[in-house]
């Protein structure tokens, strides 16, 4: 029996026992963000928005994870630079501040050391470090900004990918109807939906979704139980460690309005909640579930929206004449 086998068994005693026990829920309601700096976190909202930070001038940090779409781009793998088809979906930048490190692979530890990725990706926004504080540089207002927050004139990627760091963290979808039935309100939810719920524990799925995002919080294999078939080169924590044990070894993804998040897996390959709910049983529990079963753990996974971040558009200050160009149409 394989090490990560021999884990997921012992972690669904666990979870087993627990759930036997009565004692305290597995998955634990979502704390709204305390915000540190307002004003650091607006001009990172700017910057989240701003597709001058890329090279065509056209693709945002909300272009792929578009907060009026749960945080995401809603499709199978992201689109770039030159319509260029990324290798790998795009994760939610809701709630992703809970994440043990950012990424698929977890290469980023933090926000902040992933901000600046993909500004500079080719395959993504396609400019450089160098470029995109050129622009915010050449734009007075800008710079004003920086200095309120910063103390400094002087714009660096330190900074930027700092302001956006802290405006992500404010991402958290508190108050979901899951939420108010953690926190005693039983009328929350529907009797199908609790039987949802109590089929995610039961099943095991807490072993390896649980905590506050119900995810995020640890590697695990995709395929723990049997093989799961795709035509993805992604690797998974392997092209991080090196090591073959961690081959397909990926983040656990939050499941947190994860309705909002379609369609599913590092590869985007399950459309629905259905087919996700469907393959998780096959390739991580060796688990069929019937087609009621499978409908009342959607119903569960349904619950788990939350309030949405909201707020009024950021009205980004112009270019002007120093602003270096930008070059919608080259490779
Ligand atoms: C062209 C589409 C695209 C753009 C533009 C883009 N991202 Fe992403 N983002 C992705 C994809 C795809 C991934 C997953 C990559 C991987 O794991 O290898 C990702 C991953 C992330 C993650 C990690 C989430 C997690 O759960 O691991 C965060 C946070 C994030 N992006 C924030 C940003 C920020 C901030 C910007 C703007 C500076 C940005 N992204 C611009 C597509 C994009
Ligand atoms: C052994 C750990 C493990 C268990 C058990 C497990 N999952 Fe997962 N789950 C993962 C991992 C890892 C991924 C990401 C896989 C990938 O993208 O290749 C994932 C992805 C998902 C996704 C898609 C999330 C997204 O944003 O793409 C859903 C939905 C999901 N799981 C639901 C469930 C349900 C329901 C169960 C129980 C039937 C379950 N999981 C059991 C580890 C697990």
């Amino acid at each position: 029996m394989s090490y990560s086998r021999i884990w997921l068994l012992s972690a669904l005693m666990v979870a087993a026992s627990a759930a036997q026990a009565g004692s305290k829920e597995p998955i634990q309601p979502i704390v709204a963000a305390k915000v540190k700096s307002p004003a650091m976190v607006e001009l990172g909202k700017k910057l989240f928005f701003d597709p001058r930070l890329s090279k065509s001038g056209f693709i945002s940090c909300n272009s792929c994870h578009n907060l009026s779409m749960g945080g995401t781009d809603n499709l199978k793998t992201s689109i770039g630079h030159n319509w260029n088809q990324g290798p790998i979906n795009a994760p939610t930048v809701l709630n992703s501040s809970m994440n043990l490190a950012q990424f698929w692979d977890g290469r980023a530890a933090d926000l902040k050391a992933q901000a600046g990725g993909p500004i500079a990706n080719p395959g993504e926004m396609a400019s450089t470090h160098v470029i995109a504080v050129e622009v915010l540089q050449s734009i007075p207002a800008y710079v004003a900004e920086f200095k309120q927050v910063f103390g400094s004139n002087t714009v660096d990627i330190d900074k930027v990918t700092t302001a956006i760091a802290a405006f992500e963290t404010t991402l958290v979808t508190p108050d979901s109807r899951f939420d108010k039935w953690l926190k005693g309100n039983k009328k929350a939810l529907t009797a199908d939906e609790t039987a949802g719920y109590k089929l995610f524990k039961d099943s095991g799925c807490v072993a390896c979704h649980n905590g506050p995002a119900v995810g995020g919080n640890s590697y695990q294999k995709m395929g723990a139980v049997s093989a799961y078939q795709t035509a993805s080169g992604a690797t998974g924590r392997l092209g991080v460690t090196g090591k073959e044990e961690d081959r397909l070894l990926f983040k656990v993804p939050t499941l947190r309005n994860i309705e909002l998040t379609y369609p599913y897996f590092h590869d985007g390959e399950a459309a629905t909640l259905t087919q996700a709910v469907e393959t998780m049983g096959r390739v991580q529990l060796g688990k069929k579930f019937t087609d009621a079963e499978n409908a009342q753990i959607v119903a569960f996974l349904k619950t788990l929206t939350g309030k949405q971040p909201s707020f009024a558009l950021p009205i980004l200050p112009p270019s002007n004449d120093k602003t270096p160009r930008s070059q919608p149409f080259s490779k």
